[in-house]
């Protein structure tokens, strides 16, 4: 096994005499969305962050993907665009800035016309970021049209190349290309971390976790206020910024504890902390904003409720948004079922919610 540290971008330059450039093919892929327990916020050029952060993968909230590609002559990129069968510039913008960013990876680009058409399982206005499944599904095609021309990739380089390419058009889609629990980011007690690709986290995992869920609460559906690219640049100049950094790392070892001796206490307390964590920067930064709506807190403020009149271990996190995850292990789905139809669900736009599991 290739020793993942040793990695250096580089490696994923293509070497072209290996390459066959065929007349026309057509790939599919799907990636699922993510959840952060140790937020990543803030970055450096190009899309290296400034901390580790750390996810659970879902099962249901994803994102497929199909690419047609068609040899052309001359310079440039050529690409159309469907999302939900129907012809989408805004996503055709940010997929040609996402190739201008990864051409030196994927010279082929420009040797072809693409045709994509990406579709998601959850709503598209519903507020959850289908950037990181749609990054990754996108990348996870590209990467099998590089091996259809000829590139040789192991399993594991094959994951590690889509890693590293989903991660130019969004950070958090690196983590998307895997199941479980991943990690992305480099910490000196944690091996073959790195900040260019996302790895499965090196973490013993207690089988308690193995049965997490995550019911996503869709507090505010459409657009966000201010984009997750605005907010990282606001972490530029924080006042905070330095004691968050290290935070971060601190809290990646303490989930490292914590997954192996399934401490499900510390598992809540800590992955609220990093949660409102997040949200304190974005109200401590120049200017202030506020992601959560008057909903969120209600729900909040019922959610810590229900732990103190009944001690299960159900726990939120945020996302850059005002929705709300609800992890939970399996062995309280009933009940936690109960609360989220009678007490939560009416907070939620149109009372809905989605119910997903963490896929492993
Ligand atoms: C709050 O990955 O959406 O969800 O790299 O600019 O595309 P870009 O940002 P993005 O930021 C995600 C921020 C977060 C935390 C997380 O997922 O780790």
């Amino acid at each position: 096994m290739e020793e993942i540290s040793t990695i250096r971008s580089a490696e994923f330059l293509p070497d072209l005499a290996e390459y066959t450039l065929i007349q026309s093919a057509k790939v599919s892929q799907e990636a699922p969305s993510n959840i952060a327990l140790v937020k990543y916020w803030g970055k450096k050029e190009i899309q290296i962050p400034t901390n580790s952060s750390l996810s659970f993968t879902l099962t249901k909230a994803k994102t497929k993907t199909e690419v047609g590609i068609e040899k052309k002559s001359g310079e440039g990129f050529e690409v159309v665009v469907y999302f939900e069968g129907n012809q989408n510039e805004k996503f055709k913008e940010k997929i040609l800035k996402f190739f201008e960013r990864i051409h030196p990876f994927v010279p082929f680009l420009q040797s072809y016309r693409f045709e994509i058409h990406t579709e998601n399982t959850f709503p598209h206005s519903s507020g959850i970021a289908s950037s990181a499944s749609g990054f990754a599904a996108l990348a996870l095609c590209l990467v099998e049209i590089e091996i259809l021309l000829g590139a040789d990739f192991s399993p594991q380089k094959k994951q590690l190349k889509s890693s590293f390419l989903a991660r130019l058009g969004s950070g958090s889609a690196c983590r998307s290309v895997y199941k479980g629990l991943v990690y992305w980011g480099e910490n000196p007690n944690i091996k073959g971390s790195n900040k260019r690709f996302a790895i499965e986290a090196p973490f013993e995992v207690a089988p308690v976790f193995k049965t997490f869920r995550d019911t996503i609460l869709l507090i505010e559906e459409g657009q966000k206020k201010v984009s997750s690219t605005a907010g990282h640049a606001l972490m530029e100049n924080h006042p905070y910024r330095d004691r968050r950094f290290e935070l971060a790392e601190e809290n990646i070892l303490k989930f490292q504890e914590i997954f192996k001796n399934g401490d499900l206490k510390a598992f809540v307390a800590l992955v609220e902390q990093e949660a409102l964590g997040l949200h304190s920067l974005m109200m401590t930064s120049s200017p202030p904003y506020l992601l959560m709506s008057t909903n969120t807190l209600v729900a909040i403020n019922l959610i810590w409720e229900y732990r103190r009149q009944t001690d299960l271990p159900l726990c939120f996190t945020l996302d850059a948004g005002a929705n709300l995850h609800l992890l939970y292990p399996e062995s309280c789905q009933e009940e936690v079922g109960e609360f989220v139809k009678e007490m939560l669900a009416p907070l939620c736009s149109d009372k809905k919610y989605i119910e997903d599991t963490i896929c492993w």
